[in-house]
């Protein structure tokens, strides 16, 4: 019998089923999480001595992959066997002869959607602290690195271009689906925190009659300058090196806000939000924001592997301690505390969605 107190049936959170064995052991499966880290090496190895490159065309020999990688033949080797049972490499049946399969091919570097500067990426230095340091972070509720990210990656600008190029294989899918959406009507875009100009590159190049503004940190608007000035849209694109926490510029009838707002705290997401509010209102005519990022499930998870934007809702708060996946309720919840009402979600790709939101009426 339910009574009053109880929730009703319908808004009951679903029972959680037992998780399948994964291991007879006990602890087999905590140790096949530990496991991931060696994994992890061996991708690393894989993606950083190039071996992908030069499997491209053929399968190749050890001995000769280790002249071409410049490495130690007996250690390439280990790696190498490692990596068959990690379904990145196959074993052709020539003696220490191996060839990529599918998953291998991802990391080629001359892929416009590599997955190799993913791989770099996630071995950063600041990368890697910030999973050591994520029990500090929890404990204190806020970031436990030593400086914010995005002043490290200025500081440093290998990684800075590691992280422009790795956010750069992460933009086309988005890119390409922002450039398929109606743009009758828009004759201005704003990309807010544009990065190294991916996205507004191809709207630009794919809508003529649009003019676009990229807004981004000044050590990083002068990449986004050249990336667009080599798709030759010099007269048709300024750069505008700023702060999005400061202002944002006006006059756009559309504000792109692709990857930030989940890099930020519901306070500082709403201090930018509030900032693109205040230049939409100074137009004389309606102007809508195009955010794009991961909407986290609002059901329980599940046991399995754990899906992205969980796997990202971590690394957020590793990075940047307040950034975070959000529900779609959460951003519509978000958007309306800073005077802007979401009209329109749609699902874009790599488990992205888009939300349209207008100042209400
Ligand atoms: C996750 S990246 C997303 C880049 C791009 N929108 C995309 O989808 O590829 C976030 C971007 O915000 C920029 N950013 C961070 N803080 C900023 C600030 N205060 N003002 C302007 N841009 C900022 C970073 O430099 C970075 O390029």
């Amino acid at each position: 019998m339910i009574n009053a107190s109880s929730p009703s049936p319908r808004h009951a959170p679903e029972a959680q089923p037992l998780p399948p064995p994964v291991s007879e052991r006990p602890g087999g499966h905590v140790q096949q999480i530990v496991n991931g880290v060696v994994s992890f090496g061996i991708l690393l190895c894989l993606a950083e001595l190039g071996v992908a490159d030069h499997l491209a065309d053929r399968p190749r020999n050890v001995t000769d992959l280790a002249e071409l990688c410049e490495a130690d033949p007996e250690h390439l080797h280990r790696i190498l066997r490692a990596a068959t049972s990690l379904g990145l490499l196959r074993a052709t049946g020539q003696p220490g002869t191996y060839a990529l399969t599918r998953e291998g091919r991802t990391l080629r570097q001359d892929l416009p959607d590599s997955m190799r500067p993913a791989v770099l990426m996630a071995a950063d230095p600041l990368w890697l602290e910030s999973i050591r340091l994520l029990p500090e972070t929890v404990r204190a509720g806020r970031p436990a690195l030593p400086r914010p990210t995005y002043d490290y990656l200025a500081d440093n600008p290998a990684a800075g271009d590691l992280f422009h190029r790795f956010m750069r294989t992460r933009a086309i899918p988005v890119a390409e689906a922002i450039a398929k959406l109606d743009f009758r009507g828009v004759r201005t875009v704003v990309d807010v925190g544009g990065g190294g100009g991916t996205v507004l590159g191809k709207v630009l190049r794919t809508h003529t009659h649009c003019t676009g503004v990229l807004l981004e940190r000044p050590d990083v608007a002068g990449i986004a300058a050249q990336h667009l000035a080599a798709l030759g849209l010099r007269d048709r694109c300024t750069t505008v090196e700023g702060d999005f926490f400061h202002s944002v510029p006006e006059g756009a009838d559309v504000y792109l806000l692709t990857s930030i707002v989940h890099n930020w705290s519901d306070d500082d997401a709403g201090l930018i939000l509030r900032n693109v509010r205040k230049a939409m209102e100074s137009a004389d005519r309606p102007a809508q924001v195009w955010c794009v990022d991961l909407l986290r499930p609002a059901f329980p998870a599940r046991f399995g592997p754990p899906p992205m934007a969980t796997i990202l809702d971590v690394r957020m708060l590793g990075l940047f301690g307040g950034g975070q996946e959000r529900s779609q309720a959460e951003y519509e919840s978000l958007m309306a505390r800073n005077g802007l009402k979401v009209t329109r979600v749609e699902p874009f790709p790599n488990d992205m969605h888009l939300m349209v939101a207008t100042l209400p009426e």
